[in-house]
């Protein structure tokens, strides 16, 4: 079991395969990006390996993320290989979507169970602002591919930002009740490879509802425990959306997560200031056992959580691309 010092056991992990991207969205990736060197990245057999080895010890859910996942090739191979280990309950993928128009379908047979995709904003001109490449048009595509192949009603993340996107919440909750596709805003976090982040950026979840629910009034769901999000019912029955107030209300009294990173670093929060290294021990030929061991040593001396806006905040040592979402 991955206990940690505050009563909170890892149930989901997420796996990064790759710190690369066809985007550069502010809020994640510097302008320009040091890749990992691919000797450093761990092949599907590894990174297989090591997620197992969490399942063993009491992880349930697996969602492979980046950097952009879609873009490592034959992707719908390593879902394959995650489907097949013994007592995981689900496979989840995040992704920009520019790029799941082509795989859907091959992820559907894999057994992939869910898909979570990103955008910013319908806005051609608001897209490129934040992700600093034009692709609204690829990921909508993508989106009616993945449902094309089974996997709605769709989660789609919205990071908002003062000044830029947070005009257009309305629209986007417009266009999410008329396709049947559920948003989820989240507020920016300070993880971006440029250091751009401050409070006067950040729309707070209160405001983000506020602005939601003036054009569609919503209700609140009851809470369900170690829920990230929040549920708005619309009140007219057409659906719901979400908000993810990762910095004014955070959730790490609840943290079930963990995460591997593509070069094989094992990370316990996504504001650590640093992780633990299993590729080194994986490639030396470390046994099972062994690496659990690393695993709950690390998630033992798990940390309470974030401190964002506190003097004695640190960010971590990687950018969000390099860490996984
Ligand atoms: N703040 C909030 N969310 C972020 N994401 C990436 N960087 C940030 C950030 N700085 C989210 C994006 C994407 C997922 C992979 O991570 O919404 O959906
Ligand atoms: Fe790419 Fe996702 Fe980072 Fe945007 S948030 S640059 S889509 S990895």
């Amino acid at each position: 079991m991955l206990r940690d010092g505050h009563g909170r056991i890892a149930r989901k992990l997420r796996v990064s395969v790759t710190d690369r991207c066809d985007l550069r969205c502010v809020y994640c990736m510097p302008e320009r990006p040091v890749w990992l060197p691919r000797a450093e990245i761990l092949d599907y057999e590894e990174l297989g390996r090591l997620a197992a080895v969490a399942v063993a010890e009491g992880v349930r859910q697996v969602r492979v993320t980046g950097g952009e996942p879609l873009l490592r090739k034959d992707l719908d191979r390593f879902v394959g290989m995650l489907k097949a280990v013994p007592g995981l309950e689900e496979v989840a993928l995040t992704t920009n979507g520019t790029r799941l128009a082509d795989q859907a379908a091959a992820l559907r047979s894999a057994g992939l169970d869910r898909v979570t995709v990103s955008l910013d904003s319908l806005e051609p001109e608001t897209f490129k602002a934040m992700a600093r490449v034009d692709g609204v048009a690829d990921a909508l595509r993508g989106m009616d591919a993945a449902e094309a192949a089974g996997f709605g009603p769709l989660k789609v993340n919205c990071v908002v930002m003062r000044g830029v996107n947070d005009a257009q919440l309305g629209d986007l909750a417009e266009w999410g009740r008329r396709t049947g596709r559920s948003l989820r805003f989240i507020e920016f976090m300070p993880l971006e490879g440029d250091k751009i982040w401050s409070r006067s950026l950040l729309v707070p979840a209160a405001d983000i509802v506020n602005a939601v629910t003036a054009r569609f009034p919503a209700v609140e769901r009851p809470g369900a425990a170690g829920a990230t999000s929040v549920t708005y019912d619309y009140a007219d029955g057409r659906g719901s959306f979400g908000v993810i107030a990762s910095v004014t209300r955070a959730f790490c009294a609840d943290c079930d997560r963990i995460r591997l990173t593509a070069d094989g670093t094992f990370r316990t929060c996504l504001f650590a200031e640093s992780g633990t290294d299993l590729r080194g021990p994986l490639r030396a030929g470390a046994s099972d056992e062994a690496l659990a061991g690393l695993m709950r040593s690390a998630v033992a001396a798990k940390g309470p959580g974030h401190l964002i806006g506190l003097p004695s905040f640190h960010r971590p040592d990687r950018a969000m691309n390099a860490i996984g979402g």
